[in-house]
This record gives C-alpha cells, sequence and structure tokens, in this order.
C-alpha cells in the first residue's frame, strides 16, 4: 500500500501540523440578551445557560468573557410590552434601555465590537420583523423604522449594525441613512440568507417576540424569511448585499445550512457570518443533559464544522464556553 492516510493521524504532533482550519475565540460573537432593570440575571428556560441581564449584570458578564478572548458582543433586548406598538416606536427613542445600555458597554469597553439588532420584532405589538397592515408585512414603509432604529443605534456606538428583518433594500437604505447621519464608520452584519426556520424557538421565547396569534397577522415569516429548500436564491441575496454596502454576509441557522455557508464563501469576496441559532444549540444541550451527547467533545466539534463550511465569524451561544475550554 503506497497511501496510508492514517500516517498523518498518528500522533498529536502530526494531526496539529496536517490540521486544516483553527477555531480560536477571537471568530466568535457572543449573544446577551438584555432586560430593563437592575440586579437581573434569569436563565431562559428553553436555553439552559444562557440568561437575560440588566444592563449591570451584562457589563459583569462581558468582563468576564473579555478575559476569555472574546471580542464581539450581539445585544437583543427583551421589551415590556407597554412599550410596543404597531410600527416599533421604542426601538428609535434615544432613552430607551437597550441603546443606554449600548452607551453605557462600549464606554466601559471602547474596544469591543458591539453589534446590534435592526427589525421591528421586539419591539412589535404583532411580532414581526415589519410593519404589519391588512394581514400584510409592508416592506418599503418598514425600511424608514429601519432606518430610525439604525442611525439611534449608530450614536448609541454600536460597530456593526445586524439587520435580522429581511425586508428587500434594507441594507442600502440603512448605509444610506448612516452616510447622510455622518456614520461612515458603522458597518452592516447582514443577515444575507435568513431562513424561515424551526430552530428559532428559545431566542423567541427569551424575548417574547413571537408573531401574536390574532386573525390578522401572518403566523409564520414566510412571506419574508427565505425558503428552507433554497441554495441559489442565497446567492441572489448575497449578491444584493453584496452591492448594497453590506460589510459581512450571514447565513442562519448554521448547522443545517452548511451547504449554503459553503456556497456564499465560493461565491463572495466579503467575511461570512453563521448564525448558529437558540434552536441548533439547545437541542445540543437537551442531548448533553441527557448523558446521550458529551458536550466536552460535541460543543466544539459544532462549532468547528461551522467553521470549516467556510464561516469566518460564528455568533453562537456557546461562545463563553468554547472560550473558557479552548481560549489560550
Ligand atoms: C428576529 C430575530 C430572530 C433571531 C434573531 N433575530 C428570530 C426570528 O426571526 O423570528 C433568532 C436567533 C436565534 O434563534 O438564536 N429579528
Amino acid at each position: 500500500m503506497l497511501r496510508r492516510p492514517r500516517r498523518n493521524r498518528r500522533s498529536a504532533a502530526i494531526r496539529g501540523m496536517a490540521q486544516e482550519v483553527q477555531l480560536t475565540p477571537q471568530h466568535l460573537v457572543q449573544p446577551v440578551f438584555l432586560v430593563e432593570g437592575t440586579g437581573v440575571r434569569e436563565e431562559i428556560p428553553s436555553l439552559p445557560g444562557s440568561y437575560r441581564f440588566s444592563v449591570d449584570e451584562a457589563l459583569k458578564e462581558i468582563g468576564e468573557c473579555r478575559s476569555l478572548g472574546l471580542n464581539n458582543f450581539i445585544l437583543f433586548p427583551k421589551i415590556p410590552a407597554q412599550h410596543k406598538d404597531k410600527r416599533g416606536t421604542y426601538g428609535w427613542n434615544p432613552d430607551n434601555f437597550y441603546l443606554q445600555a449600548a452607551r453605557r458597554i462600549k464606554e466601559q469597553y471602547p474596544d469591543i465590537c458591539l453589534i446590534s439588532d435592526v427589525a421591528l420584532d421586539p419591539y412589535s405589538v404583532d411580532g414581526h420583523d415589519g410593519i404589519v397592515h391588512g394581514g400584510e408585512i409592508l416592506n418599503d414603509e418598514t425600511l424608514h423604522v429601519l432606518q430610525k432604529m439604525g442611525v439611534a443605534q449608530a450614536e448609541a456606538g454600536f460597530d456593526l449594525l445586524g439587520p435580522s428583518d429581511m425586508m428587500d433594500g434594507r441594507v442600502e437604505a440603512l448605509r444610506v441613512a448612516l452616510d447622510e447621519a455622518g456614520h461612515t464608520g458603522t458597518g452592516i452584519m447582514s443577515y444575507t440568507a435568513k431562513y424561515a426556520s424551526a430552530f428559532y424557538g428559545p431566542f423567541r421565547d427569551a424575548l417574547d417576540s413571537a408573531p401574536v396569534d390574532s386573525e390578522d397577522i401572518p403566523k409564520d415569516k414566510k412571506t419574508y424569511q427565505m425558503n428552507p429548500a433554497n441554495r441559489r436564491e442565497a446567492l441572489i441575496e448575497g449578491e444584493l448585499d453584496t452591492l448594497e454596502g453590506a460589510d459581512f454576509l450571514m447565513v442562519k441557522p448554521a448547522l443545517n445550512y452548511l451547504d449554503v455557508i459553503l456556497a456564499m464563501k465560493q461565491q463572495f469576496e466579503l467575511p461570512i457570518a453563521a448564525y448558529h441559532v437558540s434552536g441548533e444549540c439547545a437541542m445540543l444541550i437537551a442531548a448533553c443533559r441527557n448523558g446521550w451527547l458529551d458536550y466536552e467533545t460535541a460543543m466544539p466539534e459544532t462549532l468547528l464544522s461551522i467553521h470549516r463550511a467556510g464561516a469566518d465569524a460564528i455568533i453562537t451561544y456557546f461562545a463563553r464556553d468554547f472560550a473558557e475550554r479552548f481560549g489560550q
């Protein structure tokens, strides 16, 4: 036998030399759920190990993550029902607790990368990412709201805006609004290929942001989020986001869409991000808690596979755990 691939697996030293990709905490983004108030740290039942924090607790959490080598954080707000309305106006109120928290976090940790969430759903009484009217999600009307939200976020100090809403034209709308307001340095990590997925459940629990059950409100997000059957369509979205000025192209979810991550990586020059979403993390946690899988090996293998498929940056609820175990 002339060729024996096992020779390159004989020792840890050889395996290390032959290793094709390496995952380090610099690639990871830690999501942080924020609530109003002080002293709050409540675990999310459907996503064990993840918490909703008030800003004082979030500052502690981020400080600990930083000492583990994590530099990237994406913030999501759980908005009290009394602040919600049809147009998500609380989202661009400069005194809202989300923007206040962002200011405090950037003040204390100026060198981290702070990523926002641009979409109506946390602020909307209807629980949709855009304005709902006559049973439809209005595209162009929603863009104006996203622009106000995005500029307010840039003003609060976010480094990257994260439009997660899937309205057509939103990257250009945000880019133009940011530039007009003088925020030429604020970037856009676009949720380019975001699928209408069943794996967002724990996230919607965490934020209380699911579409509400009512006759004139669509029950799902299929008229704006992508059909899970489609890969080529992701390339249309990627081309548009590139032309519209995105700085990162994201695929979401990650594990069920590794082929889409690879296709985007091959097609585009921009860095690719992947969102390893709440349901994907929850499944693994559940299996580990049942004793069916080993977290210490299954968790890093999962993240590594997303990186190998072509994601440069990975948003994952396991970022802190990974950095704790495998950061330097
Ligand atoms: C909504 C948004 C969702 C997630 C991030 N932003 C849910 C949705 O589209 O309904 C899901 C993230 C996760 O599941 O971890 N703008």
